[in-house]
């Protein structure tokens, strides 16, 4: 309520005071940037009224408010640059406007000048420490009106600016990241896929075998075996699990000359299908003398039980090994992708350049193989560097990625690292057909692609470029010819400033 402290008479001696002001203020046209959208919040309209004609004549756009809550309706209804605040209202007053836009992320950068009469300088600057930007004295003095304003609306140009780039920047680093994770799920997926399928194919085959396996064991203990033959079976049964842990590679044609060798024995001591125990005593690793010692004091009849269990509890044995390969496997894939993407860690620490290339490649595996050989000539005494560890995964993946499609899935890829003084030196290279002299230059440009559509988007040196350059201070060279092509990165042990 500022009838008291702005009077009628005040209100009429400012307009002349304002008037010869207004003209020096509008002799030139204000600039687009110290234009902006105003909201008035006064309870006292004349007050609103002069204040909103002032504003005009500067060129503004001016929204006005008579009271604190209609102020705080319009400030979430739409974008303000300045708001002009009355301290003392009815109902919500000024102090509570700015308390709650403070409070609204939304209304928090908004930039707030008080309307103080005389008596309320000490309320202004606790406006002020609160989080105002500024303050104006009733009477209005034009002058000082504009100054502030501009002054304000310049500030909230620049924090409008900052924050459109940090947000573009954000984006910019998770398009950067899509990407790479784009190149990455179709291949891990599949890396997946392949053991889950077996580690699942082999549960579904080892509830089939232990049924089996239960009932050739009732009828073992119905043949009232001696202890020597108990004994027996046990030895087959270690021989069983140890050749299932570490099965010896026979190639296929050896395999097949030994499994006909053992069908022939089996049928020798009347054991009927002898075809189904063959292929289990073939990979056991017995001679056949061997196993006859073993098994001379069996019947034809417990014999046949025997090799059926044998047969049996060997598959068992190879399966559980398999779904433990195969979860083993998955479980690797799992750290590896953990490690590559430095979940659950700090984006910037020291980082061992070594994991990071070979959890790369174990990423990649599906990519590599089976027609890539990868060769590592890694330095011992490489130094841990401090770095963003996950972001310099994504650049050797689109390096080798790189390299991959160069070869047509076919060649080799040598992965060398060295210290230079203060530097590391990562090299990919390829014996690829290698770049033309001609596009060398525009590779690293963003969307530069010689791949077909859908294959490339051209993003991957120039964001690997990005992420050296910008992120680590770095470097990133390129020597390419026909039959090599190499990419030498250069990080410094430490990146001179944080971006
Ligand atoms: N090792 C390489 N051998 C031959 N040409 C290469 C090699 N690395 C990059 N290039 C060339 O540089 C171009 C740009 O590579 P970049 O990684 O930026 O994009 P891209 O591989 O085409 O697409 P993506 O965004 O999927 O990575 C490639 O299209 C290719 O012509
Ligand atoms: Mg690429």
């Amino acid at each position: 309520m500022n009838q008291d402290t702005v009077s009628q008479d005040s209100v009429n001696q400012d307009s002349a005071d304002q008037d010869t002001a207004e003209q020096t203020i509008c002799s030139r046209p204000p600039l687009d940037s110290e234009r902006g959208h105003i909201l008035v919040v006064d309870d006292y309209p004349m007050n609103r009224l002069k204040l909103v004609r002032l504003l005009q004549q500067q060129g503004h756009s001016v929204a006005q408010a008579g009271d604190g809550e209609q102020a705080l309706t319009m400030l979430r209804a739409e974008p303000f640059d300045v708001v002009l605040l009355d301290l003392l209202m009815p109902g919500v007053d000024g102090m509570q406007v700015l308390h709650e836009m403070k409070r609204d992320s939304a209304l928090r950068d908004i930039p707030i000048i008080i309307i103080s009469a005389v008596d309320e300088i000490e309320k202004a600057a606790v406006c002020i420490e609160t989080g105002a930007e500024d303050y104006l004295q009733k009477p209005f003095n034009p002058v000082f009106l504009h100054a502030r304003l501009s002054a304000s609306l310049q500030r909230k140009k620049l924090r409008d600016l900052e924050k459109m780039y940090l947000q573009q920047e954000v984006m910019m680093r998770q398009n950067e990241k899509l990407a790479t994770l784009g190149k990455l799920s179709a291949g891990v997926a599949h890396e997946l896929n392949n053991p889950a399928a077996a580690a699942q194919r082999g549960a579904a085959h080892l509830m089939t075998s232990f049924a089996r396996f239960q009932e050739i064991h009732l009828r073992l203990s119905e043949l009232r075996l001696t202890q020597e033959q108990a004994a027996v079976l046990l030895e087959l049964d270690h021989r069983a699990l140890e050749s299932a842990k570490k099965p010896t590679y026979i190639d296929a044609l050896t395999r097949s000359d030994r499994e006909v060798e053992w069908e022939e024995w089996l049928a020798d001591q009347a054991i009927p299908d002898p075809w189904l125990a063959a292929p289990t005593l073939a990979l056991l690793g017995y001679s056949r003398d061997e196993l006859a010692a073993l098994l001379a004091g069996f019947t034809p009849p417990q014999l046949t039980t025997v090799m059926e269990w044998l047969e049996c509890s060997y598959t068992i044995y190879g399966l559980t090994e398999e779904i433990g390969h195969g979860t083993a496997r998955i479980s690797e894939i799992v750290r590896a992708l953990k490690a590559y993407s430095y979940l659950d860690q700090a984006p910037r620490q020291m980082v061992n350049l070594h994991e990071g290339l070979d959890n790369t490649l174990i990423i990649l595996r599906s990519k590599l193989q089976p027609g890539v050989m990868v060769q590592r000539d890694y330095a011992v005494d490489l130094p841990l560097i401090d770095a963003y560890g996950n972001e310099l995964n994504q650049v050797w993946t689109n390096l080798i990625d790189n390299s991959i499609d160069a070869m047509g899935g076919k060649g080799e890829i040598h992965l060398r690292t060295r210290r230079e003084g203060e530097w590391v030196v990562v090299e990919v290279e390829d014996n690829g057909p290698g770049i033309p002299a001609a596009i060398q230059a525009n590779i690293f440009d963003p969307f530069y692609t010689t791949k077909p559509p859908g294959q490339g988007t051209g993003m991957g040196l120039n964001i690997s470029h990005n992420i050296i350059v910008q992120r680590h201070k770095g470097r990133i060279d390129l020597h390419s010819k026909p039959g090599q092509t190499r990419f030498e990165v250069r990080l410094p042990f430490h990146p001179p400033t944080t971006p």
